[in-house]
């Protein structure tokens, strides 16, 4: 099965195609941004199921960045022993791990939020604050200081969350991007964090972005314009993974497999490594998405968060040799064994 087959990007080598979406756990117990117990758990018990590589959920680079108060944090040194912690046992599965840097902007449900424009995302959120220029750069500090800790923590790879609306996505977009300044082009704010993470992430290891290939809005951003933005940063960009969704309140059709388009498109007119997925549940369309080549590993979400052992479930060959006792009782017969 290609899902099952490795992948190298630049010296990584994942050993196979399954990735754990990013996924907010808002189980941060102090309000701190540090990784609890459950953190601990829940990530080092998918890497136990066998998952190629592991997204730490959205984590912010400041504290009015996160979405919430129980979100997890990277803007001091004293979040990083927690989160090394966890990547050092994710490691001896021979999983690898990387965490999603972010800033929420005006999606923030906490205190003195931003944002590009002082547009509110409706009207259960706060007004944001526009940011002056010298805020601006502070927060493209702030990715670098936290890609420092990400490194520092042992990660094997960096995801900018420019996707589901969030800063990045604020600036980038149309629709909640008014300014009259350099920042009006909000390509500017991507390059400078893509620039400020780059120094202080070492070039061997990933740096990918997550976007939202498509705003479900007239006017919003298409996979098209994502390509030729992806285009001018894809020599500091390794992967790219597109999510869809999230900058405006809109409905969506949603249904399995139903991002796979925005993905191909992006990956037809950038040439990137692709990482799709969105209601993939079933590994055959999963397949089917790899096979025909329009994506290059599959992230599942929901379905880990039920099933963080449905890889073995593929292929009890690779069963962990503490679990081989799970080999079902039909391939045990078929191997000529007698009993249980
Ligand atoms: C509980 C939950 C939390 C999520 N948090 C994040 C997040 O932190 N960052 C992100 O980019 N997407 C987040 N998402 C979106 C998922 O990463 C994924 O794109 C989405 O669930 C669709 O994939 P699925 O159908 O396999 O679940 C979250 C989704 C869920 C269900």
């Amino acid at each position: 099965m290609m899902l099952l087959s490795p992948m190298t990007i630049k010296q990584t080598t994942f050993k196979n195609r399954v990735v754990m979406s990013p996924m907010c756990m808002y189980s941060v117990e102090k309000q701190d941004g540090v990784a609890t117990e459950f953190h601990y758990n829940h990530y080092v018990t998918r890497a136990v199921g066998g998952v190629g590589y592991i997204m730490i959920e959205s984590t912010a680079v400041l504290p009015n960045g996160r979405i919430s108060y129980e979100d997890l944090g990277l803007w001091d040194d004293s979040q990083i022993e927690p989160l090394k912690r966890i990547v050092n046992e994710v490691h001896k599965y021979g999983a690898k791990i990387g965490i999603q840097l972010s800033h929420a902007g005006r999606k923030s449900r906490t205190k003195d939020i931003v944002s590009s424009s002082p547009i509110q995302f409706s009207s259960r959120y706060a007004v944001p604050k526009m940011l002056s220029i010298e805020e601006i750069k502070d927060i493209v500090k702030a990715f670098g200081e936290a890609a420092r800790r990400a490194n520092e923590a042992g990660f094997d790879s960096i995801e900018l969350h420019g996707a589901h609306g969030y800063l990045i996505n604020q600036f980038i977009s149309d629709l909640t991007n008014t300014r009259e300044d350099i920042y009006k082009d909000g390509t500017l704010f991507l390059k400078e964090v893509i620039d400020e993470v780059s120094k202080n992430f070492p070039k061997e290891k990933i740096l990918q972005i997550r976007v939202s290939g498509y705003e479900y809005h007239q006017l919003g951003l298409t996979p098209y314009d994502w390509a030729s933005i992806l285009n001018n940063f894809k020599h500091q960009l390794d992967l790219v993974n597109v999510s869809s969704g999230g900058t405006v309140e809109a409905t969506i059709d949603d249904y399995p497999g139903y991002q796979l388009p925005y993905a191909r498109i992006i990956k037809e007119e950038t040439h990137m490594l692709v990482l799709g997925g969105g209601q993939l549940d079933d590994e055959v369309l999963a397949e089917e998405a790899l096979k025909h080549g329009d994506i290059d590993m599959v992230y599942f979400g929901r379905k880990l968060l039920k099933d963080p052992y449905f890889i073995y479930k593929l292929d009890e060959s690779l069963l962990p040799k503490q679990y081989v006792r799970a080999t079902s009782l039909k391939k045990r017969l078929n191997e000529g064994r007698k009993t249980l």
